[in-house]
């Protein structure tokens, strides 16, 4: 099976991240610095997966720039822009004529540890027409549930089941491993939902999807807590990602560690007052900047973001270019937009979202 290629579904317009996705699409969200899709586009390399579609239509030219023909990854990377969203499964259907063989289809807010090589010979074994990551969860009310017996066979799949309801705990990790003849199943020319549509009717016509069930470290981006639990993860090594614990990234060496209590990553350039408390848990992209006895725990500061003198900001995400004024209080659970100024002394709720479209607002 060494020619499976990879679709990537990327065209989800982000709403939940928003205000952070009015500017960046959610592929392109920064983990500990680096877009997030890269690590995506990591784990496919490191099973040579080579041949991957991107199946974008909000913001793709961000996508495009960053990845291009896909060369410098020594991948090769194919884009097919959705003018109107085709659901995720239309989006396979959309992009049929570039697929050869068994291909693998991820949701492209995912970030997992799953051994992609280990899924294809667990898929060859089972010889279903598709095979689908499974993961455990307490409440499986935001995902798809997905009913299977002892030998993996799936027999109901269930997209969003109301709390209390789901017959499992089972969810759709959101990788797939799919032979070509289910995007024959899938209607062409109009949206079409592969979890509500196409996995029920493949099931109800005796076709075999089979479970591939793994404890692998697993979260969906696609909100504002997991974004920061992620990092969370990251950091601590729970995700077994890039960072090691400590002061870690390529601005560390600058840094005065008075300032911190780790773990802190710091990329470039970033600068910190030493009276100034820095962690733990806080991420600070290029160029931030740090005031004299501000304080910053468990936050994701993107690139350029300025505290003021005796800030504080708490569990909370700000996007590149805000500047927060001296004294301000972040309220925990905030979600900050592009270039967004906190007046001086401003005291913003918990769980706050500030910043529209057009970011640069003040508050
Ligand atoms: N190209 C394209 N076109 N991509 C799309 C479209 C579309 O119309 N709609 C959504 N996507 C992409 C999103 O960008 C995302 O990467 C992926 O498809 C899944 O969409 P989400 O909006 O993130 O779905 P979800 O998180 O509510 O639920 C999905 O993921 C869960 C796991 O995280 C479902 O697949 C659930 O069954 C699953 O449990
Ligand atoms: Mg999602």
């Amino acid at each position: 099976m060494d020619a499976v290629q990879a679709i990537v579904l990327v065209g989800g317009e982000g709403t939940r991240l928003r205000p952070l996705t009015y500017r960046t699409p959610k592929p392109m969200v920064p983990i500990v610095g680096v877009p997030f899709l890269v690590r995506t586009m990591e784990r496919l390399h490191e099973a040579g997966i080579l041949d991957v579609v991107f199946a974008a239509g909000y913001m793709p030219q961000q996508i495009t720039d960053y990845f291009g023909d896909g060369s410098q990854f020594g991948m090769r990377i194919t884009y097919a822009i959705e003018e109107t969203p085709l659901g995720t499964a239309g989006a396979l259907k959309n992009v049929a004529e570039h697929i050869r063989g068994p291909f693998f289809v991820f949701n492209g807010d995912i970030l997992t540890s799953l051994d992609l090589r280990a899924m294809m010979r667990y898929h060859e074994e089972k010889g279903g027409v598709g095979t689908l990551h499974l993961i455990e969860v307490e409440d499986p009310s935001p995902f798809g549930c997905v009913v299977n017996d002892a030998e993996g066979a799936i027999s109901a799949f269930i997209e969003k089941p109301p709390a209390g309801t789901a017959p499992c705990n089972d969810i759709n990790a959101g990788t797939y491993l799919l032979e070509r003849e289910v995007l024959d199943a899938i209607p062409p020319g109009r949206p079409v939902s592969i979890e509500r549509e196409t996995f029920p009717q493949l099931i109800a016509s005796g076709k075999r999807l089979y479970a591939y069930r793994t404890r692998d470290y697993w979260i969906d981006l696609g909100r504002p807590e997991q974004y920061l639990a992620a990092h969370r993860d990251v950091l601590s090594g729970a995700m077994p990602l890039i960072v090691e614990p400590g002061l870690t990234g390529d601005g560390a060496a600058a840094i005065d560690r008075n300032a911190i209590v780790e773990p802190v990553h710091v990329d470039a350039g970033v600068v910190i007052d030493p009276t100034a408390t820095v962690g733990p848990n806080a991420v600070l992209g290029r160029g931030c900047r740090v005031g004299a006895k501000a304080i910053v725990r468990g936050s994701v500061l993107w690139d350029d973001v300025e505290i003021g003198s005796g800030a504080l900001v708490e569990e909370s995400i700000l996007a590149s270019g805000v500047r927060v004024g001296a004294g301000a209080k972040i309220g925990a659970g905030s979600v900050i937009g592009h270039g967004v100024r906190i007046k001086n002394g401003a005291q913003i709720e918990p769980s706050s979202r500030i910043g529209g479209q057009t970011a640069g607002a003040s508050e």
